[in-house]
């Protein structure tokens, strides 16, 4: 080959490549194209290769006019690209509907359930006042729900009408009669076992009971479980706790009130009633009319249950008392059926 046809076949590599690379109608036409031209088998390529069969001298002259044409077209191809992907871009986002200028579609949140805002706050307040927090588990042995809680064997509360018994599993053995715990109380011979006083504990969570469903009964419900033993401590203490606990819970000045009532498991035991917050004593249809609510049982934990884990009842006493949170959330929030905490309608729960 000459230098002259050499030369030629340059000038119309880059009349047609050139052409080629500014028709392309596509991403994929433009880089066949390209491939064609200056991929490792491409004609320009294959053409460049032929440099070395020429006299130093020509070599000098035509090198660099090579790859000046190389990088022409080179930068043809890429200026082409980009325009062509400019324009799919656009295509693609004029065929969509959406309408990125308007604002954003409101996601529905989630809320917390007002049983957990409840037990929240109570918790919370207690733990302030210096309660630890505890738990059990929902399975209990008869054990640790009855027996050393001082629940004599012929408790009516024992009774099948009342407890949900559990049958072990397949190849499972129980020395005790298992169950689903009744109360929260089983959580104070949890904690106790084994521990020295002071014991300052609450203990928020289910329990169960073969109740039949209504207004007021649903068989899975929560109670609060408080429990405080050491030395010197009395029913007075008690009653300024919960009396301090529903003041702050209530966000006013609240007086507790004691009935005597029995739970074997405290001596005296006592029903708490709390100063109606709702009309502040002058009668309306929360207290129906006697000025005073009442929500859950307390009293002095028994010299049996002491011993029942292990703790000197000369030495040491103590108070304990179980609120309903269902009957607290209901009171505050205004609720008068506690199945709107189980029905999960949005209606209701969304307000929380
Ligand atoms: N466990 C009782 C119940 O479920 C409530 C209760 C009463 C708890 C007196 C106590 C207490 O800790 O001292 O009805």
């Amino acid at each position: 080959m000459t230098p002259q046809i050499w030369q030629e076949k340059c000038a119309e590599i880059r009349a047609r490549h050139g052409a080629a690379a500014a028709s392309a109608a596509t991403l994929a036409d433009l880089e066949k194209a390209e491939t064609d031209c200056l991929g490792r088998k491409g004609e320009l390529t294959e053409l460049l290769k032929t440099l070395k069969d020429f006299p130093l001298e020509d070599k000098k002259r035509l090198g660099p006019a090579g790859n000046a044409l190389k990088e022409e077209l080179a930068g043809l191809f890429a200026g082409r690209r980009d325009s062509l992907s400019r324009a799919e871009l656009d295509a693609r986002l004029s065929s969509v509907a959406e309408d990125l200028s308007l604002p954003p579609y409101p996601f529905p949140k989630g809320h917390r359930h007002p049983l957990t805002v409840i037990t929240d706050s109570m918790t919370g307040i207690l733990m302030r006042m210096g309660f630890a927090w505890a738990d059990g588990p929902y399975i209990e042995n008869e054990h640790h729900n009855f027996d050393a809680l001082n629940v004599a064997q012929h408790h009516p509360a024992r009774d099948m009408h009342d407890t949900f018994y559990v049958k072990p599993a397949d190849g499972h053995e129980a020395d005790e009669r298992l169950l689903l715990r009744t109360h929260t109380s089983s959580v104070q011979i949890r904690y106790m076992r084994g521990r020295k006083p002071p014991v300052r504990i609450i203990s928020p969570g289910r329990a169960f009971r073969s109740d039949r469903i209504d207004a007021s009964h649903s068989p899975v419900f929560h109670q609060l479980e408080g429990l405080c033993v050491d030395e010197g401590v009395s029913l007075a203490d008690l009653k300024t706790t919960l009396m301090q606990f529903y003041t702050a819970l209530f966000r006013q000045k609240v007086d507790i009130r004691f009935r005597p009532s029995y739970f074997p498991f405290v001596e005296p035991g006592v029903e708490v009633d709390f100063s109606c917050v709702f009309c502040k004593g002058k009668g309306c249809s929360v207290c129906k009319r006697s000025g005073w609510v009442e929500v859950g049982g307390a009293g002095v934990v028994h010299p049996n249950v002491l011993k029942a884990v292990g703790i000197d009842p000369e030495k040491y006493g103590g108070y304990a008392f179980g609120l309903g949170i269902e009957r607290t959330a209901m009171l505050l929030y205004g609720i008068n059926d506690i199945r709107a905490f189980y029905e999960n309608d949005l209606r209701v729960l969304s307000q929380f």
